[in-house]
């Protein structure tokens, strides 16, 4: 598509009251600023140009891995004086110029605005909304006509004005590239010293410029000013992203207290619990159960697993209908296999569990290679660190491990051995072995009788 994108996110973020720029606090675990770029994205435009200040060095660290190019505006002069910094970087044809810090835009509303804007043949449009509840954004002046005269922003509006006028700039242009000279035209404002790139919007209705705003649901442009916006702007990308999943026939026990990322996916007929969060990278397959409060993170979750309350699972697989938790905890790098479970109080490092596999209770198994059909005792723990190096354990299929013992690594336990309840195993077990290491058993006759004769005497 013909345009250049040019997204606006050098400002200061004063009202954050933060040490973060602005445009780098997160909604949904993702930036603002991300949101936006993901939007402008999809359109394939011919430029992504972010206009960076406040905080800069940060911000485009954050995004070296987008297709975007950064231009630095040096004094932070308001929107006008930051899209004439960008000016001379940008290609012929139409201008997209984007807030920042309205991350509820959608590709959806930015292709009807260039629609329309093409349809009407205009030198400017720009997106507006009604909302008499809102303050602090510029609103859209018309004459008796009903011709868009110019933009006043919300510091600067009368009261009569603020009556008549209920209109809302909402931050997205879409302007012709040759129009951009009007810039030059802008005037520092008096009263706060900057120059508003809504400005332009008066210049061009003197003129021969046709220009027009379009009025678009609320939500998708509010912008973020303030701790309070960003929550309540989270709010909204929460449920939007919920309803989406439900359309597709996932249930959510209760959508009020379930996090769900723009970057996850579920299957048809899962069942989520309250206080789930699945974030980041997460797939989650079809007929899956997740009970409350797990949190699951950049993982891979096959179809038909149970998720029992409080587990967390972070870069990890679980494949088809393996059993996890209650209070489990899988580490980065962990694979779960097929049918196979891991209960209470079981944390899983860097390992491989193979399919039908049992560690129903208390273990920590970490840098271990275990097979298929593995029972691994109560309190089993892999000792994998010596102090300065890690060791891994195998364990090969249909191997018995007994409670409580110990498997001190490098070490493997050959197939279908046994190792005895209470072992601290040393050294490698033989296939078909059983492995027993602990002192044996003396019953002393009569002891407790004897102790207490001893007292009374
Ligand atoms: C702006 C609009 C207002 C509109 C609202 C919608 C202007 C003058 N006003 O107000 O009409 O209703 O957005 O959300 O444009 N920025 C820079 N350089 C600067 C100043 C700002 O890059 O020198 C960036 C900010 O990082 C931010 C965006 O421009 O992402 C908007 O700036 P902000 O100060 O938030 O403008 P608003 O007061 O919200
Ligand atoms: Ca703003």
């Amino acid at each position: 598509m013909n345009v250049s994108v040019v997204i606006l996110a050098a400002g200061l973020g004063k009202r954050m009251k933060s040490r973060t720029p602005k445009v780098l606090h997160e909604a949904l675990g993702k930036p603002m600023l991300h949101h936006v770029i993901d939007a402008v994205k999809s359109l394939n435009p011919a430029k992504i140009i972010v206009v960076v200040g406040n905080g800069a060095d940060e911000v485009e660290n954050r995004f070296r891995a987008e297709p975007v190019s950064f231009v630095l505006q040096k004094k932070l002069l308001g929107t006008g004086d930051a899209v004439v910094t960008a000016r001379k970087h940008l290609k012929n044809g139409s201008v997209l110029i984007l807030n920042g810090d309205g991350p509820l835009i959608t590709t959806k509303t930015l292709k009807g605005l260039l629609t329309k804007h093409r349809r009407d043949k205009n030198t400017m449009s720009f997106l507006s909304f009604k909302d008499d509840g809102l303050s602090g954004y510029g609103r859209v002046f018309r004459d008796e006509r009903g011709k868009v005269s110019r933009i006043v922003e919300d510091k600067h509006v009368k009261d009569a004005e603020r009556a008549k006028f209920q209109e809302l700039n909402g931050g997205v242009y879409l302007i012709e590239s040759d129009a951009l000279q009007n810039m030059d035209a802008i005037e520092k404002n008096s009263k706060s010293g900057e120059y508003y790139l809504t400005d332009i919007v008066g210049i061009l209705s003197q003129s021969t410029g046709k220009l027009n705003a379009y009025e678009c649901p609320p939500e998708d442009i509010l912008g973020v000013n303030s701790r309070q916006d960003l929550f309540h702007v989270a709010t909204i990308m929460r449920k939007r992203i919920l309803s989406n999943w439900m359309n597709k026939g996932v249930t959510f026990i209760d959508p009020n207290t379930t996090i769900v990322h723009t970057s996850v996916s579920i299957g048809r007929d899962t069942v989520i619990y309250p206080n789930t969060h699945l974030e980041g990278a997460t797939s989650i397959g079809g007929n899956c159960t997740i009970y409350p409060g797990s949190r699951i993170n950049n993982s891979s979750i096959g179809d038909g697993v149970v998720i029992k309350d409080n587990s967390l699972i972070e870069d990890s697989k679980v494949r088809d209908r393996a059993i996890i938790g209650p209070m489990a905890h899988l580490r980065p790098h962990s694979v779960i296999g097929r049918d196979a479970r891991i209960g209470n109080f079981v944390e899983i490092k860097k390992s491989t569990i193979g399919d039908g596999t049992k560690a129903s209770h208390l273990s920590y198994l970490g840098d271990a290679r275990i097979g298929a059909d593995v029972n691994i005792g109560a309190g089993t723990i892999t000792c994998n660190y010596d102090g300065t190096h890690k060791f891994q354990t195998n364990i090969q299929p249909g191997v018995f491990i007994g409670s409580d013992s110990q498997l001190v690594a490098p070490v493997t336990v050959g197939k279908g051995a046994y190792v005895a309840a209470g072992s601290t195993v040393t050294r490698n077990v033989p296939a078909n072995a059983l492995a027993i290491s602990r002192s044996g058993q003396k019953n002393l006759k009569d002891w407790v009788k004897k102790r207490k004769l001893l007292k009374k005497g």
